[in-house]
């Protein structure tokens, strides 16, 4: 990319021109990828972009909320609650891949039920070039770049962010005026919680990861890492008062990377270590201890499944 304003000038005529008179529907995750290829689209084509947010229950603290504000422009936003139907097809499930395909496939029918109703022509996605890289290699299937468009019949498919790195993409962000809040932010998988679970998704263990994620991107915000995140791994004993526990182990992970297909592991400080420590521990009664995960990529990938 050469200049992030000719760039953001020649995708909106790309755009434009490609959708013509057509209405076109996107999947807003809350991720800068997706935010920077809405807010292209809707530079476009205007309220014939169709934003969508399905809440697979696997998401950040407070993500609903905040793609409400973030997109609070675009007045036809649609919230789909979908938690319970996520975890009823997760439960059980152990297996890595499985999870994502069991993700992959419910995202798809809670996404293709949105885009008849709106009757949508065309399909924005926010796939940057390293999505395509990992997918191509077959290293992990993302969502995002899959079974969509064959669910579907669209008449095309639009990616504007296709050929950036997250860099890029964060310095597109920038120029459009997306808030820091979103053109900093971290990446975060499309299958989200559910591979920073170690075994089968259930709603404890999801809540125990949504809780450490946030403590662990709290503490760690001055390091500014790549990402870091709490994931859960199983259950070990502690004890908690004057009683010994059977609670769950959570790992903190937090990276350095430029494009996430290899990573550092960072080198954080003890006093940050036990007060992310210290918090998750405190926050549940359920978790028995907090370890730090010091593996770069690879041998280790960043997120647990
Ligand atoms: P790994 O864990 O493979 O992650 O080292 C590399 C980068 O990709 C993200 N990631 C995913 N993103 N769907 C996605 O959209 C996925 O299934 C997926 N798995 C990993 C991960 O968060 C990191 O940024």
């Amino acid at each position: 990319m050469v200049d992030a304003q000719s760039f953001i000038d020649e995708k909106v005529e790309e755009i434009r021109d490609e959708v013509g008179d057509g209405k076109a529907i996107i999947a807003l995750s809350g991720g800068v990828d997706s935010s920077v290829a809405a807010a292209l689209a809707y530079e476009a084509i205007g309220d014939r972009l169709v934003p969508v947010y399905v809440d697979t229950g696997l998401m950040r603290k407070g993500e609903t909320e905040s793609i409400r504000e973030t997109f609070d422009f675009m007045d036809s936003l649609t919230v789909v609650e979908a938690e319970e139907r996520f975890l009823v097809e997760l439960a059980g499930v152990t297996d890595p891949e499985e999870k994502r395909h069991v993700i992959g496939e419910q995202f798809i029918r809670e996404f293709e039920r949105e885009a008849r109703e709106a009757d949508a022509d065309y399909l924005v996605q926010g796939t940057i070039y390293p999505d395509r890289i990992e997918s191509e290699g077959n290293i992990k299937s993302h969502h995002n770049v899959g079974g969509l468009p064959e669910a579907v019949d669209f008449e095309g498919i639009v990616e504007p962010v296709r050929d950036l790195y997250k860099d890029e993409v964060r310095e597109v962000a920038r120029e459009l005026g997306l808030e820091e809040v979103i053109s900093e932010r971290m990446p975060f998988p499309g299958p989200g919680l559910a591979v920073r679970i170690v075994g089968e998704v259930t709603k404890e263990k999801v809540e125990v990861a949504r809780d450490a994620c946030h403590v662990v991107e709290e503490e760690t915000a001055e390091h500014e890492p790549w990402q870091a995140f709490g994931a859960v791994l199983g259950k070990a004993t502690g004890v908690k008062g004057d009683n010994r526990v059977h609670g769950w182990v959570v790992a903190v992970r937090s990276v350095e990377s430029r494009d996430g297909m290899t990573a550092r592991a960072q080198e954080l400080d003890w006093d940050t270590l036990q007060r992310i420590q210290s918090r998750i521990t405190g926050m549940n009664e359920n978790v028995a201890r907090v370890v730090y995960d010091v593996t770069h990529k690879p041998p280790a990938t960043i997120e647990y499944e």
